[in-house]
C-alpha cells in the first residue's frame, strides 16, 4: 500500500513539473506578441460629464482615433458633472503618473489649480473644448464659441427680419462656452431690434432648459424665438412649448448640430437652425500623439464650425465665413 502511494505522489509530481515547463513554454511563446501590444504611452482623459450625447460622442471620437495607434492606451474618467470630482480624478491621474492628459473641465476656475499642477510636473495637457484661466496647460483644442454666437445672432436678426422677442436659455455660465456664446449673440443682434425678453442659466441640462421655458411661456404671451445655448437646452424648450400648444407659432435654434441630435431635430422641423460644435476628440489624439513624439504643437487650435437648416443639410450645412464681420467692417 505504502509503495502505491509512493508511486502515486511520484507520478502526479512529475506531472505537475511536466505542466509547468509546458505551462511556461506556453508564455515564453506569447511573451514577444504580448510585449509588442504593450502600448508606450498612457494617456489619462478626464470628461466633465457623460449626460450629453455630445460628451458620449466626444468620448468616442478619442477612443476611435486611438484605436489606430497601438502605441497609447486611453483610460478615461467620468466626473458625472462634479468640478470637485473632476479635481481628484485629475490628481488620481498625476499620481498613477500618466505620459499626457487630455481635459473636457466642467468650470473654469475649480479646474485651473489641478492642470496646472500636471502642467508644472511636466505632464503635458491637452484642454479640450472648455476653457480654464491662465496659460498653465500644454495646448487648447475648440470651436470658436465666440464666433458660433455672433452667427447665431446675425442669423436671427435675418430670420425674424430684424426685430423680434426673444428667449435666451444659456449653457452653464462658470463655463467658457456659456460666457462666449451669450456675448457672442448680443454683438451679432446690436442694433437690430431684437429684443431679449427672458435669460436664464439652463446649465447645459434638457430639463432645466424645460423648466425655465415654463417660466418664460408663463410670463410672456408672445415669444418669437428661443435661442438655445445647446440642442438638448432647444429641445427642452421645444417640449414646454408643444406642451402648451405653443410649439408652432416660435422658432427654436440650438448649438452642437451632431448627426444624431441636432441635425435630427433640423430634419424634424423641431429646430430651424443647429449650429455645429464639433467636439475636438479626433484632434486630440492627433495632438497627443504630436506631443508625445516630441513634436511641437501650437497653443491653441480653432476647429471649424458650420449651421444646419432644413435648406442646407442635405448638402452637409453651410461653413461659417472666416473673417466675414473683419471684411465688412
Ligand atoms: C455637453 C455640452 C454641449 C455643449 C458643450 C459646451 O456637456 O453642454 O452640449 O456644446 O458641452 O462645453
Amino acid at each position: 500500500m505504502k509503495k502505491l502511494i509512493l508511486l502515486a505522489v511520484v507520478i502526479s509530481s512529475f506531472l505537475v513539473v511536466f505542466m509547468g515547463c509546458r505551462k511556461e513554454e506556453a508564455i515564453e511563446k506569447r511573451q514577444p506578441e504580448a510585449t509588442r501590444s504593450q502600448p508606450r504611452w498612457i494617456i489619462g482623459m478626464s470628461q466633465c460629464n457623460l449626460g450629453e450625447p455630445w460628451r458620449v460622442q466626444m468620448n468616442l471620437d478619442i477612443k476611435n482615433e486611438a484605436a489606430k495607434h497601438p502605441e497609447i492606451k486611453v483610460i478615461f474618467k467620468d466626473a458625472q458633472n462634479d468640478s470637485l470630482r473632476q479635481r481628484a480624478q485629475i490628481e488620481e491621474f498625476i499620481n498613477m503618473g500618466v505620459d499626457l492628459l487630455i481635459v473636457s473641465p466642467k468650470e473654469a476656475a475649480p479646474l485651473t489649480p489641478p492642470i496646472a499642477a500636471a502642467y508644472d510636473r511636466g505632464i503635458p495637457v491637452i484642454v479640450l473644448d472648455r476653457r480654464i484661466l491662465g496659460d498653465k496647460y500644454t495646448c487648447f483644442i475648440g470651436a470658436d464659441n465666440k464666433k458660433i454666437g455672433r452667427a447665431v445672432g446675425e442669423w436671427v436678426v435675418k430670420r425674424l427680419g430684424g426685430k423680434g422677442k426673444v428667449v435666451e436659455l444659456k449653457g452653464l455660465m462658470t463655463s467658457t462656452p456659456g460666457q462666449d456664446r451669450h456675448s457672442g449673440f448680443r454683438e451679432g443682434i446690436k442694433g437690430s431690434g431684437i429684443e431679449v425678453i427672458f435669460e436664464a442659466d439652463m446649465k447645459w441640462l434638457e430639463p432645466e432648459a424645460r423648466r425655465e421655458m415654463e417660466s418664460a411661456l408663463a410670463r410672456f404671451p408672445q415669444i418669437d424665438l428661443v435661442y438655445a445655448h445647446n440642442d438638448p437646452g432647444a429641445h427642452g424648450a421645444y417640449l414646454a412649448a408643444k406642451a402648451a400648444g405653443r410649439e408652432k407659432e416660435i422658432i427654436f435654434v440650438g448649438i452642437d448640430g451632431l448627426p444624431h441630435e441636432g441635425q435630427v431635430y433640423v430634419r424634424q422641423g423641431i429646430l430651424e437652425a443647429s449650429f455645429e460644435y464639433p467636439t475636438g476628440g479626433k484632434e486630440a489624439i492627433q495632438v497627443a500623439l504630436d506631443i508625445l513624439n516630441g513634436r511641437s504643437v501650437p497653443k491653441e487650435i480653432k476647429l471649424p464650425s458650420r449651421v444646419f437648416t432644413r435648406e442646407n443639410i442635405e448638402q452637409g450645412g453651410e461653413w461659417l465665413e472666416e473673417g466675414k464681420e473683419e471684411r465688412e467692417k
